[in-house]
């Protein structure tokens, strides 16, 4: 099944940590060998920066994504 990781680039959620979190997205996908089933794509401001960064997969919500956080969210797409 492949699913959609939609990461807002919106400034707030940038520099909150999804500057940080893109590379660990684009690291996941490419060290798994995972580029046809996860289709990575930015996002504008959502309008909800004060709970950021936001990632959304399948359209599906995270709120404050951290390293931790991400890893498990991604290791539940393999
Ligand atoms: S910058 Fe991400 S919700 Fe505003």
């Amino acid at each position: 099944m492949k699913h959609e990781i939609r990461v807002c680039m919106g400034s707030s959620c940038f520099a909150r940590g999804n500057m940080n979190n893109l590379e660990l997205i684009e690291n996941f996908i490419s060290e798994n060998n995972l580029e046809t089933t996860l289709e990575l794509v930015g996002a504008h401001c959502q309008n909800e920066c004060e709970n950021g960064p936001h990632i959304f997969i399948d359209n599906e919500k995270y709120d404050e994504v951290n390293e931790e956080k991400l890893q498990k969210i991604l290791e539940g797409l393999r």
